[in-house]
């Protein structure tokens, strides 16, 4: 009997101190993550604003981001809804153009870039990045009647190619068939897609998935070039050196990945 009261003594004691940690804390846990995450942890993350996670996205990249009746959806946003809510702490999305994420990284506006964001060697220098968590190819649009139909076929040919600003279909693949001088940055893939209909550039450059949104939308107007170029993963970038927030988030990544709460985020947006 005795042993049974000390236990309940210290189940109560237990509880009290879960409750005064939560009613205490900016920065402790709330109701809804897991266990596996704890609030000393949050401590670490070097947030902008204790309690929240602040994503930095360009939201005119479907199906990874975009709006929708004023709020940004898409595979990134639900994604990381599950990331901010894994870690016990509150999603903000900020939206800017694509250009200006890694200086509002780096500045400390956000926590990371969740853009369909892909990794490569140059973003290495300046951000870190999490486990990755899709593979993407560029994709070429044309109109339907154009001639080509490889970008060998393309090459040395003077074409304009308009792609969106600071991508990697601007750096990496569009210099692969024409020329700097050629390459029209857009501040967005639709924009870039417009010029395209109306003849001011003969082919866009922009990753598959939102390729083939333009090609739903536009239909028999425009036809693909896919499995032209290499494979990219996407991954989200924190800042240089927050390793706490990175293998948090890694963590978190790895629970959705298993308890299938990402695949249905795909799903959700991935047609
Ligand atoms: N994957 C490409 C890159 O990392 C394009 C990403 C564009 N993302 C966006 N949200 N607009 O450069």
């Amino acid at each position: 009997m005795k042993k049974f009261i000390k236990g309940l003594a210290v189940i109560a004691a237990a509880s009290l101190m879960a409750v005064m940690a939560t009613a205490c804390g900016g920065d402790t846990q709330k109701p809804g993550n897991s266990d596996s995450f704890n609030a000393s942890n949050t401590a670490n993350y070097n947030l902008v604003t204790g309690g929240k996670l602040i994503m930095g996205t360009n939201a005119e990249f479907p199906p990874f981001e975009y709006k929708e009746g004023g709020s940004v959806v898409g595979v990134d946003a639900g994604v990381m809804e599950l990331v901010a809510k894994k870690l016990g702490l509150t999603l903000e999305i900020k939206d800017m153009t694509f250009d200006s994420l890694p200086e509002a990284l780096a500045g400390k506006n956000i926590d990371v870039i969740a853009a369909g964001f892909t990794i490569k060697p140059e973003r290495e220098e300046k951000m870190d990045f999490t486990d990755t968590y899709y593979t993407a190819k560029q994709t070429v649009i044309l109109k339907s009647d154009s001639p080509y139909n490889s970008i060998e076929e393309m090459k040395d040919k003077n074409l304009k190619i308009g792609v969106q600003t600071g991508t990697t279909g601007m750096n990496d693949a569009a210099p692969v068939v024409t020329g700097e001088d050629n390459i029209v940055g857009y501040n967005n893939g639709s924009l870039a897609v417009e010029a395209l209909l109306s003849g001011k550039v003969d082919a866009v450059i922009i990753d598959n998935n939102p390729a083939k949104e333009y090609k739903d939308q536009h239909g028999d107007d425009v036809k693909l070039l896919e499995d032209q170029f290499e494979e990219e993963e996407y991954a989200i970038a924190v800042r240089k050196g927050n390793k706490e927030l990175q293998d948090a988030i890694n963590k978190a990544l790895k629970e959705i990945k298993e308890d299938g709460s990402f695949q249905k985020v795909v799903e959700q947006y991935v047609k």
